[in-house]
């Protein structure tokens, strides 16, 4: 029984469908999440301005005491995940390796579609994860830039003209390659789960990286006696913007209410 914080972090909004994974799982844990949001989006920049971002949110996180650290991020995840582990003496866990077992489980025909940021794309983090467990898979990788503005803006519901348009062009190549999986390999896009799965049809398995990886750091958190027992978990919250925005902004990507407190923090200062 251990009963430390666990810290999660993204480079905004979209680490808290993990979190939301995370307090369904695990509802007696105690965790801090910090997002980004002074900051975000990641997934136009460089490796390097990723990496600086990524150690300076798990060194805020590390002020408290943390039994693991969640990279509630894909782009951090394919971008930082083993310099951060490098530098880093507890488990942290990123949301690639967990996305690529789960779709290589699922495929039928052995074509995985894998959508995602810019950065993302570019590392190859997934199609190596993927080849790794088997290289028969084919992996076909597409960068949605316009995808995070869009939910961070409120226009993810289906029916809605512009999301349903601009997913429609994004999607064209995954449906002519025939993927019979596609990863969400981004964080926020499991608020796009009705309207990408209403493009791609029924035949198509989504993977939501942050529920896969949220299942993946619970299971090894009991494999190793680390749960919190006996205990109500506590949550609390910190962003790099404005913490009297956050209330009202999270609330789509926790499917509830913010059940914490919020407070703003200097991240530049870690
Ligand atoms: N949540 C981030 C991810 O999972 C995307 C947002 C960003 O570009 O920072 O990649």
């Amino acid at each position: 029984m251990d009963k430390r914080a666990i810290g999660v972090f993204d480079s905004g909004l979209g680490g808290l469908t993990a979190l939301r994974e995370l307090r369904r799982l695990l509802p007696g844990e105690e965790l801090v999440y910090f997002g980004d949001t002074g900051r975000v989006p990641y997934g136009g920049r460089g490796k390097d301005t990723i990496l600086r971002y990524a150690r300076q949110d798990v060194a805020f996180l590390r002020t408290f005491d943390l039994k693991a650290v969640v990279i509630a991020c894909g782009t951090v995840s394919a971008n930082a995940l083993t310099e951060l582990r490098a530098e880093n003496d507890l488990p942290i866990f990123g949301v690639v390796e967990p996305a690529a077992r789960a779709a290589v489980a699922a495929t039928r025909k052995g074509k995985v579609g894998l959508i995602a940021t810019a950065a993302s794309v570019r590392s190859g983090a997934y199609e190596k994860a993927i080849a790794a467990l088997d290289p028969g898979v084919e992996v076909r990788s597409d960068a949605c830039p316009l995808f995070v503005p869009l939910v961070e803006n409120g226009r993810h519901r289906p029916g809605d003209p512009v999301v349903e348009l601009v997913a429609r062009e994004y999607l064209a190549p995954m449906q002519e390659a025939g993927v019979d999986t596609l990863v969400l390999g981004c964080t926020h896009y499991p608020l796009l789960r009705e309207v990408i799965g209403g493009i791609m049809g029924p035949g198509v398995t989504l993977i939501d990286t942050g529920a896969v990886c949220a299942a993946e750091t619970a299971r090894f958190l009991a494999g190793k006696g680390l749960l919190a027992e006996g205990q109500a978990g506590s949550r609390r919250y910190f962003v790099s913007d404005s913490a009297s925005d956050f209330a009202a902004l999270a609330a789509p990507f926790l499917g509830g209410e913010v059940d914490g407190p919020v407070e703003r923090v200097d991240i530049e200062k870690y």
